[in-house]
């Protein structure tokens, strides 16, 4: 089946909003989890261009690199370590504006300079999280807090993906 985004225009929250049901559709009739995650990171990369935008998935104690858009990436990253493994571990969102000031920081691209992180909770269990970097310093504010845990709640209910 072929895809194509509408045209998004406006503020970082009308793009975001217009997205939305669009990321809806674009996953209603893909049972393969892989496929749905791939094409979420690809429209978030088109309509907001995000320098990295990816799934980590729970594996055991890891989180194993999942579907992204952007350059090459840690593939595992343990729970508790980076700012992935901290809101895995917390259960809750992460902003850091300087990723050099966040102890604990993994660097995968030496370009990013601040990152969100969005755990994926299904049935209160985190089972993937959203990462997104940017090359500019705080890039990332309560907007994409909502809009992301907006995309994280779509992505829980999606069939085929669990925690392993
Ligand atoms: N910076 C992340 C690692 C993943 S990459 O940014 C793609 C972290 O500290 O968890």
């Amino acid at each position: 089946m072929t895809h194509s985004l509408m045209p998004l225009s406006g503020t970082k929250e009308e793009i975001y909003i217009q997205l939305l049901p669009q990321l809806q559709h674009l996953v209603r009739d893909e049972e393969n989890h892989i496929a749905n995650l791939a094409n979420i990171t690809a429209a978030l990369k088109s309509a907001l261009g995000f320098f990295w935008v990816g799934f980590y998935l729970v594996e055991g104690p890891w989180l194993v690199l999942g579907p992204f858009q952007g350059e090459l990436a840690c593939t595992r990253i343990a729970r508790g370590k980076g700012v992935c493994g901290k809101a895995w571990e917390k259960q809750q969102v992460l902003i850091v504006d300087d990723v050099d000031k966040f102890d604990g920081h993994i660097a995968c691209s030496s370009k990013s300079r601040s990152e969100i992180v969005v755990p994926v909770i299904s049935s209160n269990r985190v089972i993937a999280v959203i990462d997104v970097d940017s090359e500019q310093l705080a890039a990332f504010d309560n907007v994409d807090r909502r809009y992301l845990t907006e995309i994280a709640d779509l992505v829980a209910g999606l069939p085929g993906l669990k925690a392993f």
